[in-house]
């Protein structure tokens, strides 16, 4: 098991800055679930908010809207052929955590399971906003807590040395970038 830490919620958004791929946890009266979502974002920096499009086809959908919870995990490279499978069957179709073997463990401020050898977690509760989830299946949530595997962040930043495990971006048909060469600028 990795180790985790809590994140300082101010700089929370730092684990979604840089645009990695997510896995959408949620959990309505016991029925879990996860996802792959692309499409995130970090909204707002204090109380930390995030953004993400839940495709109203998905049960995560069904979930996080009857719930008013998710958790954003963030995977590294060692998870990529995790993040296509649960990016392409359906929780509807199949339990996605048994059929993948993917161990959890609780989250501290909401219902839904947090992954297990993630890089970082953001436990977020949704602030409706029914017509932009309806109409653009984008949900907003306040982040309410956040942790992080110390060797990959800490003290908000990500470990960019070379050998430590990354985050993960998606192009289209199972191409991944993996988080490249960091670089400085000074201001
Ligand atoms: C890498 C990847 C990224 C994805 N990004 C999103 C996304 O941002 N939003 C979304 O609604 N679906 C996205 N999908 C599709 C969902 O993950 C997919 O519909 C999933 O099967 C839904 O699962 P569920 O019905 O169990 O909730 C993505 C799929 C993959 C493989």
């Amino acid at each position: 098991m990795a180790q985790r830490l809590p994140v300082d919620l101010e700089k929370s958004y730092r684990l979604l800055n840089h645009g990695p791929t997510v896995l959408v946890s949620s959990n309505h009266g016991g029925t879990v679930n996860v996802m792959a979502a692309a499409w995130s974002m970090p909204l707002d920096f204090q109380p930390p908010k995030v953004a993400v499009v839940i495709d109203r086809n998905t049960l995560t959908r069904r979930l996080v809207e009857a719930s008013g919870e998710f958790a954003l995990n963030v995977p590294s490279r060692e998870l990529a052929r995790l993040t296509l499978s649960v990016g392409s069957v359906s929780g509807r179709d199949v339990d996605k955590f048994s059929a993948n073997a993917v161990p959890t463990f609780a989250a501290e401020k909401i219902g839904a399971p947090l992954l297990e050898d993630c890089l970082g977690w953001l436990e977020c509760r949704v602030i409706p906003e029914p017509h932009i989830q309806e109409t653009y299946d984008l949900f907003l949530a306040e982040v309410v807590a956040a942790w992080a595997d110390p060797a990959a962040f800490v003290n908000g930043r990500w470990n960019t040395e070379p050998g430590g495990r990354k985050s993960i971006h998606y192009v289209a048909g199972g191409h991944f970038f993996e988080t490249g060469d960091a670089f400085e600028i000074e201001d």
